[in-house]
Order: structure tokens, then sequence, then C-alpha cells
């Protein structure tokens, strides 16, 4: 039996830099800059954003050696993460692709939003942006994603999103009060 291709050549995204993507509404989702370490390490210093995300950096010094392995993800084909902005410049949110498995075309989303900027759809919007680029240009065909059960906000940009709800995986993550059952949403390549 002839060996099956990967859905993605390997190297077609490094030969490339990270792109910089438009989204809906003057959405633009760019690579972090040195110069977004205050508002990324500000951002972990928001209460949900601290108990929904396990990894919180110690130090804006940390930020900038995290955007370092976002860097060399991008080149090594891992990974990618993009600051979202307001086409005036301002650092909305952050989204991300992370666990690229390009034999099978995957990866997973994750994202948030400063609490000042919530309720306005920036994290749907980016993700719609991230998911077209990904599904189309970049040559993914499916993008998963997991919430808490408890996660109600999270629930809501999934499916605005058009990530379908495939079902609750009991048990899957612990969060500073204890374990909590994930949903996990999936978008692949044709979705509406
Ligand atoms: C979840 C999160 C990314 C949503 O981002 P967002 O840009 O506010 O998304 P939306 O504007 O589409 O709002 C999503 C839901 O948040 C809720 N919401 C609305 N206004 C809100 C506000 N001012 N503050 C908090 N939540 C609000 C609503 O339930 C809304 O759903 P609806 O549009 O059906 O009413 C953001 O709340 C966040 O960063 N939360 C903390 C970190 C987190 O949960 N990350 C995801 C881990 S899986």
């Amino acid at each position: 039996m002839r060996p099956v291709p990967p859905t993605i050549a390997p190297g077609s995204l490094a030969v490339r830099p990270q792109p910089t993507i438009a989204g809906p509404g003057g959405l633009v989702l760019r690579p972090w800059e040195a110069g977004d370490a205050p508002v990324f390490f500000a951002a972990y210093q928001d209460p949900a954003i601290q108990h929904w995300h396990g990894r919180h950096p110690e130090s804006e010094a940390q930020v900038r050696e995290w955007f370092e392995q976002y860097r060399q993800g991008w080149q090594q084909e891992r990974g990618a993460s993009w600051a979202v902005t307001h086409e005036n410049g301002e650092v909305l949110g952050r989204t991300a692709l992370g666990r690229f498995d390009l034999r099978e075309g995957s990866a997973v989303c994750a994202y948030w939003v400063l609490p000042a900027a919530r309720g306005t759809g920036v994290a749907p919007r980016a993700l719609i942006a991230v998911s077209a680029w990904a599904l189309g240009e970049a040559g993914f065909h499916r993008l998963h994603l997991s919430h808490s059960t408890r996660n109600n906000a999270s629930c809501r940009v999934a499916v605005k999103a058009g990530f379908q709800l495939e079902g609750t995986k009991r048990s899957d993550a612990v969060h500073s009060d204890g374990r909590h059952d994930m949903h996990l949403h999936a978008r692949i390549r044709g979705d509406a």
C-alpha cells in the first residue's frame, strides 16, 4: 500500500512568515511584538483569564520568552499565536492555534479577550478570521477547541464561530477549583 500523504506538506507553512490576518469589523490579527509584553502580562492579572487558562507568565520578561517560543513554534510548524487588535492598533485579546498535526491536518484553538473589550464579539470574530486562514490558505482540515462546561461565554464564542459541539469529555481538565467536564467543539473544512 502506498503511504498516505500528509494533509499539509511539511515546510509549506514556515516557508512564509506567520501571516497578519484581517478579520470582520476591522480586527487585525498579527504576531506578538516585544512591545506588547505589558498588555499581555496585564491580561493574566484578570481573574477570569487566571481561572480558565492553566499557564500564567510571572513577569513581563517571561512574556517576552513566551513570544520567542511562539516565534519558534511557527518556524517549527507546531503552532501560532496572534495579538487580536483593533484597526487603530490597540490590543484586544489573543487567538492561538496549537498542536499542529500536519499529517492529519488538525490544530487546536485557544482565545482570551481583555476585560474592557468583552461583550462585543471580539473572540468569535477573531476565531472566524483565524479559521478562514487555517481551513483555507494554510490547508488544515479540522480545528477543534475545548472549554469547561461551566464557561458559558466560551461556549457562545465557539458556537458563534461555527464550531459545532461534538460532545462532553468527562472530568477532562483541572482548574483551580477542581476537575471540570469539557465540551469538545470542532469546525471542519466545508462547514458553514
Ligand atoms: C470567553 C471570552 C473569550 C469571550 O470573548 P468576547 O469577545 O467577550 O466574546 P463575545 O462578545 O462573543 O461574548 C461571548 C459571551 O460572553 C458573555 N458576555 C457578554 N458581555 C460580556 C461582558 N461584558 N463580560 C463578560 N462576558 C460577557 C455573553 O454570554 C456572550 O454571549 P452572547 O453574545 O451569546 O450573549 C472572554 O470572556 C474571556 O476572555 N474570558 C476569560 C478567558 C476565557 O474564558 N477564555 C476561554 C477559555 S476556553
